[in-house]
């Protein structure tokens, strides 16, 4: 995993790993802040942590390159972003393809970027939510794996409507990695298609 900061949605996949809802293990959290408080989540579970600065590289492509190094050295299948406040580059995605999940706080294609909660708030949408999806070199723009939505209220602000949105990013990340790993899956284009067809909606 890799993250920057606070660690929520890292301590959300942790515990759906400790109460069996997701099968799998986490190989390492790497962060590009030495300091970021969710590295304490990830030693308290006894999970490697790597901190890689992104600065003082020659290129940047380098630092790319040392965390794809990183985790092919510890055999990681996928990499998921949580909180990762980097544009991941090219020698991570050629490292992982299709194999790289963000969760974004907004109802991707919506409000892309950063403060997506204040953008949404700011154009009066009624309905906000959360998105997990495919990290491609488009900011927040890579196949949806799953969203799920969160109503505005009429007295939110940014900080009342994020707290609402995290909630649900807490369960809709351990279910999107589990969908992924699951597999049965296939892309068409930029849409998941279940390969059984159980989401076909009835009749369609
Ligand atoms: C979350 O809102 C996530 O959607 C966004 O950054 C925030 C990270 O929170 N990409 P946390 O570090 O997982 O608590």
């Amino acid at each position: 995993m890799l993250i920057s900061g606070r660690g929520s949605n890292l301590l959300a996949l942790i515990r759906a790993i400790q109460e069996r809802r997701l099968d799998a293990t986490i190989a390492v959290v790497i962060s590009n802040v030495a300091d970021a408080p969710g590295l304490e989540h990830a030693r308290l579970a006894g999970i490697e942590t790597l901190c890689i600065s992104h600065r003082g590289w020659p290129q940047r492509d380098d630092f790319d390159r040392e965390l794809a190094r990183q985790l092919r050295a510890r055999q990681v299948s996928l990499v998921c972003l949580a909180g990762f406040m980097r544009l991941v580059g090219r020698p991570m995605l050629d490292a992982f393809p299709h194999a790289i999940l963000n969760i974004h706080p907004s109802l991707l294609p919506a409000f892309p970027g950063v403060d997506a909660q204040q953008q949404a708030l700011d154009y009066g949408v009624r309905i906000a939510g959360a998105t997990v999806h495919f990290v491609t070199p488009e900011l927040d723009g890579g196949p949806i794996i799953d969203q799920r939505a969160v109503d505005v209220q009429p007295d939110d602000t940014a900080a009342s409507l994020s707290a609402r949105i995290l909630e649900q990013e807490h369960q809709l990340y351990p279910a999107a990695v589990a969908t992924v790993l699951a597999g049965g899956w296939y892309l068409q284009g930029r849409r998941l298609v279940r390969s059984d067809g159980a989401d076909r909606h009835a009749g369609g």
